[in-house]
């Protein structure tokens, strides 16, 4: 679709990530004008962004990530529309989008401006701040994913535990907060002592080590000892985890940290009725993600400024994304934008 915005020769900050002729990628702040931007249906003045480990990834020049460069990642913005070509928005409503391909292929949101077609926008929810919904972003929208298909599946607070893996990362934290906050009993599972002591303060009930969820015998059914399950790191320890699943549980899977292959047999499916569902949350079809959001808005919904671990500027993005590969971060870094 053709746009002619008016605001076309705009000019604006955003973080540029250039490929040098010696194959190095480097990051920093350029001055960009509206009609670099791609011609989507909104023009959105971007308010906060955060990080996630994609960004981290495009930064360096992960061509599974962003195929093209120059780029500007950052695949979460939240902000407000200055200019609509359809009557879904108009100028002033207060949007999000995270997912589908802003920041892989479409310039991001480490960016004063985005330009991305409607489909692609949330209207933001009463209750929650620009700030907020960055600070839940697409690990909290992921998070949230699984919890939706939990109570679908008839999961209640009074139903049993529920695991969550990989616990001191993004998602991992992000879900076993907003369980805990909802009233749910959280087992988190976590490889570090720093993330240990972080999840007891979110209110989880029980610390587990990573090394529990790694049961090397080929026992096709272990104890069940939770309900339901979010498993952010696949391999052996998903296998594990649906084994120690109790009767009528449910598993969700969103990653493959520890490996992509499950090897796991039939019996916890076909004697204990247990459901695996896969979380797919970037193309998360507008209705059910429109569910997800009011999920997070309402019943999901606590202080989420207690899970901030810092507030940057653009500037010090970088920096940032490169501690995030180099040493992995605790708690959500959200940039103000
Ligand atoms: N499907 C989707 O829609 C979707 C959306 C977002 C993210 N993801 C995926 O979900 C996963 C988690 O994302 P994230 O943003 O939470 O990442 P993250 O912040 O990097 O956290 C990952 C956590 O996994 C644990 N971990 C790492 N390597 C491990 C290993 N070899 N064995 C066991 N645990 C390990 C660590 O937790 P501890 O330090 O606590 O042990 C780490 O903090 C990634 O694979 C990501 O690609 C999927």
């Amino acid at each position: 679709m053709s746009v002619s915005y008016a605001a076309k020769s705009l000019s604006f900050k955003a973080l540029v990530v250039e490929e040098q002729e010696t194959g190095e990628f480097v990051a920093g702040i350029k001055t960009r004008q509206v009609s670099d931007l791609p011609q989507g249906e909104l023009l959105i003045r971007v308010a906060f962004s955060g990080l996630n480990y994609k960004d981290a990834l495009s930064a360096v020049g992960n061509k599974g990530i962003t195929r093209r460069y120059p780029h500007t990642p950052g695949i979460d913005a939240a902000g407000v529309v200055v200019e609509s070509l359809t009557d879904s928005f108009k100028a002033g409503d207060e949007v999000v989008v995270t997912g589908y391909d802003l920041g892989m292929n479409t310039s991001g949101g480490f960016s004063e401006y985005i330009s991305v077609p409607s489909a692609w926008a949330v209207r933001k929810p009463q209750n929650l701040s620009l700030r907020d919904c960055m600070i839940i972003g697409t690990s909290g929208f992921t998070a949230a994913s699984a919890i939706y298909e939990f109570l679908q599946h008839g999961i209640r607070p009074e139903s049993g535990k529920i695991l969550v893996t990989g616990a001191g990362g993004a998602v991992g934290s992000m879900a076993a907060s907003m369980l805990s906050n909802a009233g749910f009993s959280v087992v988190a599972s976590t490889g570090r002592k720093e993330a240990a002591e972080m999840l007891l303060k979110y209110g989880v009930t029980e610390v587990i080590s990573r090394d529990e969820l790694n049961d090397p015998s080929s026992r096709p059914l272990l104890p069940g000892r939770w309900i339901a399950a979010l498993d952010t790191v696949g391999g052996n320890t998903l296998s594990t985890l649906i084994r120690s699943t109790a009767d009528r549980g449910i598993v969700a899977n969103c990653g493959m940290l520890a490996g992509n292959k499950l090897e796991v047999s039939v019996f916890p499916f076909i004697l204990r009725g247990v459901r695996l569902v896969g979380i797919a949350s970037a193309e998360t079809p507008m209705e059910r993600r429109l569910e997800i959001w009011k999920l997070i808005a309402g019943k999901l919904s606590f202080n989420f400024e207690a899970l901030v671990s810092k507030s940057i500027q653009m500037d010090e993005i970088p920096d940032e994304l490169h501690h995030m590969l180099n040493a992995g971060t605790l708690g959500k870094v959200l940039v103000s934008i």
